[in-house]
């Protein structure tokens, strides 16, 4: 990924930035786009995973829907030339205000986690001389197998609607007249490595389906979420949209009229992102030496709130290999990208690439310590 004239162009500017490689998340964008087409499902972008204008632009020119959660990220996604009507708006805690931009732009779809939203969204919508569609976000209790943070479809879980309370909701839909129950919403958590997970998921569904059915409530949209993970050991490896299409199409059964929605966020870009930055000092501590680089938390959250593994390469060194903690600036000790890895030998002034970073890496970002946020460097532009 780092030739040598790249990393030449690289090495002068000022650090830490993420560098994004654009032939990567074309190419990822090809496959999903075509894989999507092959089994006719609508993608929606979690926009939450990178909201980056110049990505959402790349990423809108493929024909996918977004999929926001708050009206600043609606809006930032139709700037970046996605279609209101392609648009989908989840989370657990809507403020009126968003749901009433949301309606005045028309957007497609709600995803809506309880009557108490369902009925604000109703009050809105006749304010606003509006009808919106809505899918009920339900929460399977289906396990993710990943970090608890990220979990999201489990009964403790804040999220989605519990399925002993969905005859309550749709008893309640009947006497709302300005939204429309269009079908049904799952999240169930982030970074999914085993498919098995998507299995459990899709027979929890045809379960629900058979529900919906008795009750005569037709389901237009069956929204999977996102979800599906990707190899943080391998920064090369894009996403197995493949398997994870193969396995739902294998497992789900859709009824006439149906079609399958996802919202991927972190398969799409992931891969295709790097933070570069720079090493500030090699310092001895009592067990470890502990490489010190000018990105820290605030740049990259996800080691120190999830504990989460990035491959971190030294791009301009080539000495004898040695072990290393790799720290941040921030005045946290949680201010660690790594512990007791192996790089070679580093020095003052190296460059650092911290892969994989393409999610959830510049869109959590944050000044704490009033640190500078970091830049973008697009691999076409330089
Ligand atoms: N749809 C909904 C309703 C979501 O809440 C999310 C992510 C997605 C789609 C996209 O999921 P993905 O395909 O990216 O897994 N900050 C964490 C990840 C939080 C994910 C939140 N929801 C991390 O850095 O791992």
């Amino acid at each position: 990924m780092f030739e040598q004239s790249i990393l030449d162009k690289l090495s002068n500017r000022q650090t830490p930035f993420y560098y994004y490689d654009v032939g990567v998340l074309r190419s990822t964008c090809e496959t999903l786009k075509s894989e999507a087409s092959a089994s006719g499902y609508k993608v929606h972008y979690a926009v939450k995973a990178n909201a980056n204008p110049r990505l959402l632009e790349i990423i809108s020119s493929y024909g996918f829907g977004a999929d926001c959660v708050s009206f600043n990220e609606i809006d930032c996604a139709m700037r970046a030339g996605f279609s209101p009507s392609e648009i989908v708006f989840a989370g657990v805690g809507k403020t009126d205000r968003d749901i009433e931009a949301a309606l005045k732009s028309d957007i497609f779809c709600f995803n809506c986690e309880s009557i108490p939203e369902i009925e604000v969204i109703n009050s809105i919508a006749s304010g606003t001389g509006k009808t919106a569609s809505i899918a009920l976000r339900i929460n399977p209790n289906v396990s993710a197998h990943t970090h608890k943070y990220i979990t999201t479809g489990i009964h403790e879980n804040k999220f989605g609607i519990n399925i002993w309370d969905l005859e309550e909701v749709m008893n309640r839909l009947k006497s709302l007249d300005n939204v429309r129950f269009r079908g049904i919403h799952f999240h169930i958590g982030s970074q999914i490595t085993r498919m098995s997970v998507f299995r459990s998921l899709c027979s929890k569904i045809n379960e629900l389906q058979d529900w919906f059915a008795s009750i005569d409530a037709e389901l237009e949209i069956i929204n999977l979420g996102g979800g599906l993970g990707i190899d943080y050991e391998d920064p090369e490896k894009p996403a197995r949209f493949q398997n994870y299409f193969r396995l739902v199409n294998e497992y789900i059964r859709l009824r006439p009229g149906q079609r399958i929605h996802i919202e991927p966020g972190r398969s799409i870009v992931g891969q295709c992102g790097s933070l570069i930055s720079r090493v500030l000092f090699v310092k001895k501590g009592s067990k470890t030496v502990f490489v010190i680089i000018d990105a820290g938390m605030t740049d990259l959250i996800r080691p120190a709130l999830y504990n989460a593994h990035h491959m971190i390469e030294n791009l301009t060194s080539t000495g004898d290999e040695h072990w290393y903690d790799v720290v941040g600036p921030v005045c946290e000790s949680a201010d660690t990208f790594a512990t007791h890895i192996r790089l070679p030998e580093t020095k003052r002034g190296d460059i650092i690439a911290i892969r994989s970073a393409g999610a959830y890496g510049e869109s959590m970002a944050s000044r704490y310590n009033m640190r500078d946020l970091p830049g973008s460097v697009f691999s076409d532009e330089i």
